[in-house]
């Protein structure tokens, strides 16, 4: 890893402040002084000081939010309204949301301070299912349900094969469990917009072998590491979710 990456990473400092301290001679790599912000180091055995204050990589955090509607899905906001990471608080580290969930959307939301991990989760080519619980209008029919599974036409392309399930019908709105690959934006409404029914609510109950459990909305938990290994295996596809009954 990059020295100035590295010194980031330990929350010392930004990216170009770290590459300032470097320059300036401030920096020293297992005693040597080094002024090359590009300089390789190995976070595992390395010793880097800035002024004689020896530095620690920031250790890795994975926290799984039940996010409830009315949050931002980013780190801040010009306008000022809540944001995810108003529920979390200050757990000593910099985290980021692991992908977006809208402003009206409830559900599992992770977060991350490991950037590699996100790009691997949010990453189209990982193709991590998320499932999700739609109430929509009126009643969904069989054969739309299949328009759902198949793909359906959107604005920015087809959408890739999904797995649907009606839940129920209650004589007004129906709940439908979809689960897809994809993570386009507003992509479940607008899947349910094209078949002519409209979300009402949504809620993300699923991502990965994930699912929320009894996590209360509002509350968050770390993963263990167990759950994050088996994440990073299915995006890298060297696991498939086995969980018994497939979607129809
Ligand atoms: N699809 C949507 O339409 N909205 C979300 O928040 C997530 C998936």
């Amino acid at each position: 890893m990059r020295l100035a990456k590295y010194i980031a990473h330990a929350g010392v400092a930004s990216r170009r402040k770290a590459e300032e301290l470097i320059c300036q001679g401030k920096v020293l790599v297992n005693g040597i002084l080094v002024d090359t912000p590009a300089f390789e180091v190995d976070p595992a055995a390395d010793r880097v000081e800035i002024e004689g204050i020896l530095i620690a990589p920031e250790p890795k955090q994975y926290i799984m939010l039940n996010k409830p509607a009315g949050y931002l899905s980013t780190v801040t906001d010009p306008f000022g309204r809540p944001t995810v990471l108003d529920l979390i608080g200050d757990i000593g580290q910099r985290l980021y949301p692991v992908g977006r969930l809208d402003f009206d959307t409830e559900g599992l939301l992770l977060l991350s301070n490991d950037g590699d991990f996100t790009n691997k989760m949010i990453h189209p080519r990982h193709n991590v299912p998320k499932r999700y619980v739609a109430r929509v209008t009126g009643r969904v029919k069989p054969k739309e349900l299949g328009q759902l599974a198949r793909g359906v036409e959107l604005e920015d392309g087809r959408t890739a094969p999904a797995q649907v399930k009606l839940i129920e019908y209650d004589g007004n709105e129906s709940r439908v469990e979809i689960e897809i690959h994809e993570g386009r934006k507003r992509q479940v409404k607008r899947m349910f917009e094209a078949i002519g029914h409209p979300v009402v609510h949504l809620v993300r109950t699923g991502f990965g072998h994930l699912t929320l459990g009894n996590l209360a909305v509002g509350e968050y938990r770390h993963l263990t590491p167990e759950e994050v290994r088996q994440l990073l295996a299915l995006a890298t596809g060297q696991a498939k979710i086995d969980d018994g009954e497939d979607l129809p």
